[in-house]
């Protein structure tokens, strides 16, 4: 089974996490939470689980928590060989929401604890520019023995600096775009120099690097898919990856990234295609504020 080959990566805390992990944004496309998209969840993430993927990545405001614990459960596997990961939603930033928000994501998840929890943006032009007060709240549910690991997502330099120096606790992992096309430098140094691993969020480019000339050609040379040598770009740089797929075929072609690897070179030419700020596909962390209707709502 292909979880045998799965390298881990140990955080700053001395917990382990698998490398490739399985994303679960737009699974369904349609995040509204109704019972049929919650079976649809349910059934993409069993099968991911099926082909051997032991590492989940969910968030509050994908909607989808629900399905993500049905799919673990139907699976069988024990808790102890799973990692699940889910996220603060924008709208729970305040410290009572961070405590009530995190009971609900263990329940719709049907789980006893959490792996990692992330504070999924730092929303500063929200709530006063108080993203220290959430991350406080966030730290706090360690003591409680239902949250393994704390980490934040989306963090730019300046933020992780002002959670750092004002609390104290440094974060696990930050979880960030990062794509052969948008090497989010900066962020990714920031985090690094100070010991915090990096999750690469929309390792495909949202699947907009596949038809890359470059990339094809030196899959062809590889004789590997260009999303294979994307992860595998990824994977050499020491990210953690979950890419997403609601096909099999494709889960199982994600999977397959152990087995082969790229020359100095080839990792520098793939380094190469950076756009810089051009190349982002998602939105600014400095300026994104959106909190979707399902969730409380400040
Ligand atoms: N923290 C954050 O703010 C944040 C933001 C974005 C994403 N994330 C996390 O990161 C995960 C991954 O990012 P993402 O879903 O945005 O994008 P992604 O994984 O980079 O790309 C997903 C797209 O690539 C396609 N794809 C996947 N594998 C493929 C393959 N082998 N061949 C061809 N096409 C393939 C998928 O299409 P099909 O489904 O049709 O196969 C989908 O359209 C998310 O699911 C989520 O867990 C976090």
């Amino acid at each position: 089974m292909a979880t045998q080959t799965i390298t881990n990566i140990t955080f700053n805390n001395g917990v382990t996490i698998p490398q490739l992990g399985f994303g679960t944004l737009n699974v369904p496309a349609d995040r509204t939470p109704s019972d049929e998209n919650t079976a649809k969840t349910a059934e993409i993430v069993g099968l991911a689980l099926e082909l051997g993927y032991r590492h989940i990545d969910t968030a509050q405001m994908y909607g989808n928590e629900l399905g993500v614990g049905r799919g673990i459960a139907a699976s069988g596997i024990p808790r102890e060989h799973l990692f699940v990961t889910s996220k603060l939603g924008n709208g729970n930033h305040r410290p009572d929401d961070v405590r009530r928000a995190f009971d609900e994501t263990l329940q719709k998840l049907g789980l006893d604890y959490l792996d990692l929890f992330l504070m999924h943006w730092p929303v500063p032009t929200l709530y006063g520019g108080d993203y220290v007060s959430t991350w406080k709240a966030m730290t706090d549910l360690l003591a409680g023995g239902r949250l393994r690991s704390v980490g934040v997502s989306n963090f730019q330099p300046g933020h992780l600096k002002r959670i750092i120096d004002e609390t104290g606790i440094t974060p696990v992992v930050n979880q960030i775009e990062v794509h052969p096309g948008f090497n989010n430098d900066a962020a990714r140094h920031a985090s690094v120099s100070r010991g915090i691993a990096v999750e690469a969020w929309s390792p495909l480019g949202q699947g907009k690097l596949l038809d890359d000339t470059a990339i094809g050609e030196l899959a062809a040379r590889k004789r590997r898919t260009a999303a294979q040598v994307i992860l595998r770009w990824h994977i050499q740089h020491g990210h953690i990856v979950f890419p997403k797929t609601m096909h099999p075929k494709r889960m199982q072609e994600n999977l397959n990234l152990f087995d082969f690897e790229l020359s100095p070179a080839e990792v520098a030419a793939m380094d190469a295609l950076d756009k810089g700020e051009a190349g982002r596909i998602g939105p600014n962390p400095n300026t994104f504020d959106w909190i979707p209707s399902h969730e409380h709502i400040i």
